[in-house]
């Protein structure tokens, strides 16, 4: 087993023309890892988050994959790293509505060519608590339980790393607290690394998370201070 999924070196993003976002970010995700990426609204936890999974090009540094640089492989390499090794739960759902739950479930197994009779995503739904529903379709799911169908589609590949961009940001307070302990249950049992970006520091304690901050672009593992 590799000691980190994907190791950040020195990163840094910079949006055009010259807003700096981050700054020199070292940093490494380890299989099976749990961790909270804490910062107010605006201070790069979707970039940083990006970037981690190959969808977004730093503008210094490396992000390092298997001991390589990733950003030096081919694009069809980093496509097939995130199809085999990535689930991303965003902090809409993006289910499609056209299909029912249970489709959007297995839409990623059908997509990679993974024979039907392997499809697990009614699996999913009833281990997220959607078993009964997935007939249905996303309209008529509520903001918590279009949530749960995210992940279960997010887990559908059997990923090694589940990067989740607020994924409770359009929800309540308690539907958000069930939603993170879904996501430490299913963590604790299916051991992939994780990785949960908010802006609610209530939320740390029902991920049980090692906690980043992201503070004037730079990673850090303490709080910030209290402005005085
Ligand atoms: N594609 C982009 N082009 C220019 N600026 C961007 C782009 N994406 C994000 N930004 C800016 O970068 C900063 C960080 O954004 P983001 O990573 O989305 O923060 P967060 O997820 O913490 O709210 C914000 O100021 C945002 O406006
Ligand atoms: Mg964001």
């Amino acid at each position: 087993m590799p000691d980190s999924l994907v190791t950040l070196a020195g990163v840094g993003k910079l949006y055009e023309p010259s807003v700096r976002v981050l700054s020199d970010i070292d940093w490494s995700v380890a299989p099976g890892e749990r961790c909270v990426v804490l910062g107010s609204s605006g201070s790069g936890k979707s970039t940083l988050l990006s970037i981690l999974g190959l969808l977004l090009r730093p503008s210094q540094g490396e992000v390092q994959v298997e001991g390589e640089n990733a950003w030096m492989w081919p694009e069809k390499k980093r496509a097939a790293w995130r199809t085999a090794k990535l689930g991303y739960v965003w902090q809409d759902a993006g289910l499609l509505p056209e299909l029912t739950v249970l489709e959007n479930v297995n839409l990623p197994l059908h997509i990679r060519g993974i024979p039907k009779k392997k499809w697990n995503g009614q699996n999913l739904l009833e281990r997220v608590g959607l078993g009964r529903r997935s007939h249905a379709h996303p309209s008529e799911l509520s903001g918590g339980e279009a949530q749960r169908a995210a992940i279960a589609r997010a887990l559908a590949g059997s990923p090694s790393l589940v990067i989740a961009d607020e994924p409770t940001g359009n929800l309540q307070q308690r539907q958000a607290e069930d939603i993170c302990r879904l996501l430490l249950e299913l963590q604790e049992e299916l051991k992939f690394g994780l990785v949960v970006a908010t802006h609610n520091e209530a939320l740390i304690k029902y991920l049980q998370a090692d906690p980043y901050w992201i503070i004037d672009g730079s990673l850090s593992s303490n709080p910030p201070e209290e402005a005085t």
